[in-house]
């Protein structure tokens, strides 16, 4: 194989970075003006490509790339065209669906016994504080906070009204978790037969992160938002790892019976740790989250594997060299 395959945006640099470092080529596409942030560094030898539809892939899959999933690719192409394009997709090309699928996400969860918020099948069971989202909503537009039905059917109604939902159905109600959230990173490698942790970070939310600094009094009626603005990085408690590898791999094993052969390669699960220092699960993402980018230096927690720091972007590219090595580019490429 040439190289990968990276959609502009996300975690672009770190994964072009790393795959260049293992001595892949590394093809950036997407719309031009996304395109021009990656020709400002001098080490981004990056070849970039305007994209205006799919058949740009089908040109790269000739050339012997292989596409990366990031949230960008599941976002922007969709995880419909994910499964149907014809070039090789590092990873299991179909857990792009179940992440993009509250239902199949949640079905993966409970298989996986993952330590869950309860979920509300209907307003009227609403009995403590949740959060109301929106299907496919991204970065939290959109959520609503509250413990009272009355707030939920409202906010309901405008969004009936402003055709954002069809169905009741189409909101998922879920218990609101108080405590850090913290995103853990794994990498699951088929060559090595193991699951690495690869780091963990927290995502900085515009507004919610920023309330804090109002006193009441300023917040008036301004609403929680959780829009991304950035990641930082954070060190959990050394009692906490070993639950966080336990939740990894049962995430693992979940994957194997449901979706074989299961998940290959990076992967998060989205947590609230809890004030008794309990990881509840929220979320999770099949494919490399852009907190990953808080190691765009190396990550310490992949020094522990490796006896050095990498990114997970150049951990990914270590995972095809070995593969191909090997004769074993069947496992990491689907
Ligand atoms: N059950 C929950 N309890 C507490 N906070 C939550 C819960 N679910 C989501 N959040 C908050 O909302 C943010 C976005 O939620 P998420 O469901 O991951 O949507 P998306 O990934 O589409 O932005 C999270 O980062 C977290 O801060
Ligand atoms: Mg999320």
């Amino acid at each position: 194989m040439r190289g990968a395959a990276i959609y502009a945006g996300h975690s672009a640099i770190q994964l072009s970075l790393g795959f260049l470092e293992e001595g892949f080529e590394a093809a950036i596409f997407g719309p031009p003006e996304r395109l021009k942030l990656y020709e400002r560094f001098p080490t981004l030898k990056a070849r970039l490509h305007q994209y205006s539809d799919p058949s740009l892939l089908d040109s790269l899959a000739d050339e012997g790339y292989f596409l990366i999933p990031t949230g960008g690719v599941v976002e922007y192409l969709t995880p419909s065209l994910v499964e149907r394009v014809r070039i090789p997709v590092f990873g299991l090309r179909h857990l792009v669906r179940w992440e993009a699928d509250w239902s199949l996400k949640t079905r993966l969860l409970e298989e996986a016994r993952m330590p869950m918020p309860r979920r509300f099948r209907s307003i009227s069971e609403v009995d403590r504080l949740v959060i109301a989202k929106l299907p496919g909503a991204k970065g939290g537009r959109g959520y609503l906070v509250t413990r009272s039905p009355e707030e939920i059917k409202n906010w309901l109604k405008n969004l009936r009204e402003q055709n954002l939902i069809t169905r009741e159905d189409d909101i998922f109600l879920q218990e609101y978790i108080v405590g850090t959230t913290i995103y853990a990173h794994y990498f699951q490698s088929p060559i090595m037969d193991r699951l690495e942790l690869t780091g963990f970070d927290i995502r900085y939310e515009s507004n919610v992160d920023g309330l804090r600094r109002l006193s009441p009094r300023n917040i008036g009626d301004l609403k929680e938002g959780f829009v991304v603005t950035g990641n930082l990085q954070v060190y959990p408690r050394e009692r906490l790892l070993e639950e966080f590898i336990e939740l990894g791999e049962k995430l693992v094993e979940a994957t194997r019976r449901l979706i074989p052969p299961g998940v290959i390669g990076p992967f998060c699960l989205e947590t609230v740790v809890t004030e008794d220092l309990k990881p509840i699960v929220f979320e999770f993402s099949g494919r490399i989250v852009a907190g990953t980018n808080v190691y765009l230096g190396g990550s310490p927690y992949l020094a522990l594997y490796w006896g050095r720091e990498m990114t997970v972007g150049r951990r990914m590219a270590l995972e095809v060299r070995m593969a191909m090595e090997q004769g074993r580019l069947g496992e990491v490429l689907t």
